[in-house]
């Protein structure tokens, strides 16, 4: 299998640059078998795939992988622990965001997780207008400083709040958002800003969900959508350009990747680990039930050349811009 590429995120902090997504595991993209997918972890996690991204509300995502560090420390021993990257969200519901509801619901995560502390937590906010943000993430600094968290990080905010977030003294390393083949807006305002701020992206919907593979090309637009990403991301696909577009841009994809003997996966992935300040791009995987790792790997054995961005442009000449109709990062999360 071709060598996995690491990106340093922090001098304490290397993980493997496309990191394995647990949303797949909460209940919506096909029923998981505990054991199976226990055993694929130690897979994925073998195959050198060391960093985890999951949420305090992807189902068992945060037990499961308590569970996997269990058995890994088991067969492995204590100092393999370190050889894993577990990277946690909290989306708050309700509530006041006072010292004893953010701490809660982090030592909820550490306890699932059997964690002192977490790796890199990811705060989600649903509302702009209810400024509490900014005391949840006062809060979670703080947390920070007696060592609950190593690394404070955002999913889902726009530039606008990103901006207002390091002004008021909070540092975070980085923003998982949307970025993709056909999501392209992290590029307009927040790439600048993160790299003016040394703010690292993590990209998520890198593969539409698994439309922007060689599965979905040539399908009619009438396919059963089977699982809760494919649907998301066909809404995109929809406000984007449509499915006719997107066969058009598989079609060219297609050739691209003939080119470097390579997935149509592979170049959806390797064109978004190619965009300014991109650390690490996660791919949604279904543990026990589908499993890509060798073929993902091989995005780590080509790169794109300025023939193939050149292929691309007449699909984003014609399909419409997502910055105007959706808005930043995350918008599509606040309408
Ligand atoms: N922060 C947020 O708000 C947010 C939102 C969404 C997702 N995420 C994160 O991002 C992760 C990724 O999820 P996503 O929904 O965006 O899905 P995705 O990664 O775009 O697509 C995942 C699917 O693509 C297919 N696939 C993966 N590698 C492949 C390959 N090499 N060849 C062919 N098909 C391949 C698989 O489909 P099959 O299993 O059918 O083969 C897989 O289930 C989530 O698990 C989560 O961690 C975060």
């Amino acid at each position: 299998m071709t060598e996995l590429e690491r990106f340093q995120l922090t001098p304490d902090l290397s993980i493997c640059r496309v990191l394995n997504g647990l949303w797949q595991v909460s209940g919506g993209h096909g029923p998981i078998d505990p054991d199976h997918a226990i055993a694929a972890m130690f897979d994925y996690q073998e195959a050198g795939f060391t960093t985890w991204d999951l949420a305090d509300h992807y189902g068992p995502a945060e037990d499961l992988i308590g569970e996997f560090r269990l058995e890994w420390e088991d067969q492995k021993g204590k100092a393999a622990l370190e050889q894993l990257q577990c990277f946690t969200k909290w989306f708050p519901t309700s509530g006041k965001m006072t010292r004893e509801l953010v701490e809660n619901n982090i030592n909820v995560s550490c306890d699932r997780l059997g964690m002192d502390y977490l790796d890199l937590l990811q705060f989600h906010w649903a509302d702009y207008q209810n400024q509490d943000y900014l005391e949840a993430l006062y809060h979670l600094s703080e947390l920070q400083k007696i060592g609950k968290i190593k690394h404070l990080a955002l999913t889902n905010f726009d530039t606008e709040h990103l901006k207002i977030i390091t002004e008021a003294g909070i540092k975070v390393i980085s923003n998982q958002v949307q970025c993709s083949l056909i999501d392209r807006r992290p590029l307009f305002k927040m790439a600048k800003y993160c790299q003016e701020q040394d703010i690292k992206l993590l990209a998520y919907g890198t593969l539409a969900g698994g439309l922007l593979t060689d599965k979905y090309l040539g399908y009619s637009a009438s396919l059963r959508l089977n699982n809760a990403s494919l649907r998301k991301y066909h809404n995109i696909v929809q406000a984007w350009g449509g499915w006719p577009l997107l066969q058009q841009l598989l079609g060219i994809l297609r050739k691209i990747a003939d080119k470097h003997q390579a997935s149509i996966a592979n170049i959806a992935l390797r064109y978004v680990l190619e965009q300014p300040m991109v650390a690490g791009a996660i791919v949604g995987t279904r543990l026990g039930i589908t499993e890509h790792r060798e073929d993902t790997a091989k995005v780590f054995s080509f790169s794109l050349d300025e023939e193939d961005y050149q292929a691309l442009e007449p699909i984003w000449k014609k399909s419409r811009n997502l910055y105007q109709s959706i808005g930043d990062c995350g918008d599509e999360y606040r309408r």
